[in-house]
């Protein structure tokens, strides 16, 4: 059997390095998930995550599952068939986001914009004023494309439309402002394994009242056994005691718990601050070997950036070297982007001048 015991530099679109107070908190000693003092611990998660999404919502808490699984048990509890639903694609996850809803039978609208660019709010907003979905989605931060999407205005027009307003911020969660109360969200989800710098395996998700609300008027119950609200409340929730619905990742909950508190103890701006400032180097060493923002000024996404690459590099060859021969993970482009860009992930701890340091160093050999 093959051991692997490299420490890599993950750079890429995700995972990203864990700190050692998350290694350590995977590595205690499991209690059980009816365990009055698990439930200790998701209290604090679910206050913890409420100070990261910037809201007051009693229902916050993590998802079993990875990034998707958040998307997914939103997406089968609040759209019904027939429902309509407005997203805006720029990149593969609105992509996504259209796909599953087609999947459930919903009508889907696409408000289409090039990869590499912010969806236009003037069209979208328009798309929602016309056909008044149930839902509109936005991906506040690409990570296929590194683009940082501002959504400020949009709870205008979702409220006047009685549509519930959906986004995805896996990539940009605890790395840029997401601000969920102030920009009238209903619907959020995120992952661990980007800014937050856990393993993959969970997804924090956020639901409002208003939301709360759509769902108590389904017109038959969730088509899905793992992602019921209602039986998942009756375990996430305690009020009126908690019953069993399915087994908690019990020490993934211990490695959330412990990235929240280090979060919260470095302040959110402060680590918005320092993954801007990361970015901010990475493009200017990275300028020097000819490589170019895909991404205008104001529209990028500060812990994934995507450079087009220089005249004739041979990105795949370099990309292998640097992972095989000095540990350091880089990620290629997606879809009409395979080839043309790399996605440098500086997310959570790699958000530091070192990180960049290190991969520059690197790369002088091959350039
Ligand atoms: C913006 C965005 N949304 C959704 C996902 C899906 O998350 P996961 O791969 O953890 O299921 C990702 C993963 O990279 C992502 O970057």
């Amino acid at each position: 059997m093959q051991t692997l015991t490299t420490a890599k530099r993950l750079l890429g679109p995700g995972p990203c390095n864990a700190s050692p107070s998350v290694l350590e908190a995977l590595a205690r000693p499991l209690v059980g998930h009816m365990d009055p003092e698990f439930f200790d611990l998701m209290e604090s998660t679910k206050s913890l995550l409420r100070k990261l999404f910037q809201t007051e919502n009693k229902v916050t808490f993590p998802v079993s599952g990875t990034g998707s699984s958040g998307m997914e048990f939103l997406l089968v509890n609040f759209l019904e068939p027939g429902d309509t639903l407005v997203v805006g694609v720029n990149g593969v996850f609105g992509g996504r986001i259209a796909a599953l809803s087609e999947k459930l039978g919903a009508n889907v609208i696409r408000v289409e914009q090039e990869w590499g660019r912010a969806v236009d709010l003037e069209a979208f907003n328009k798309a929602i004023l016309e056909r008044r979905p149930k839902i509109a989605a936005l991906v506040n931060g690409e990570t296929s494309t590194g683009v940082y999407q501002n959504v400020e205005g949009v709870s205008d027009v979702c409220k006047e439309t009685d549509t519930l307003f959906f986004i995805d911020c896996v990539t940009s969660l605890a790395g840029m402002p997401v601000c969920i109360d102030d920009w009238g969200v209903d619907l959020a989800f995120s992952g661990t394994q980007k800014c937050l710098g856990v393993p993959p395996g969970l997804a924090p998700v956020t639901i409002s009242d208003r939301a709360l609300n759509v769902y108590r008027k389904r017109s038959k119950p969730t088509p899905s056994f793992y992602f019921d609200l209602d039986a998942i409340l009756a375990y996430v929730d305690g009020e009126g005691g908690r019953s069993y619905h399915h087994t908690a990742p019990i020490s993934m909950a211990f490695a959330l718990e412990a990235a929240l508190q280090e979060i919260v103890d470095e302040g959110l701006e402060a680590r918005w601050k320092r993954h801007a400032e990361a970015a901010t180097y990475l493009r200017e060493q990275m300028s020097v070997f000819g490589f170019t923002p895909l991404v205008p000024e104001g529209e990028r996404l500060n812990p994934l950036t995507t450079l087009y690459l220089p005249e004739g590099f041979d990105e795949a060859k370099v990309r292998g070297a640097l992972l095989n021969k000095h540990d350091i993970e880089v990620g290629a482009g997606l879809g009409p982007l395979a080839g043309k860009i790399w996605r440098i992930g500086l997310m959570s701890s790699n958000a530091s001048k070192v990180s960049v340091d290190l991969l520059v160093d690197a790369l002088k050999g091959y350039l």
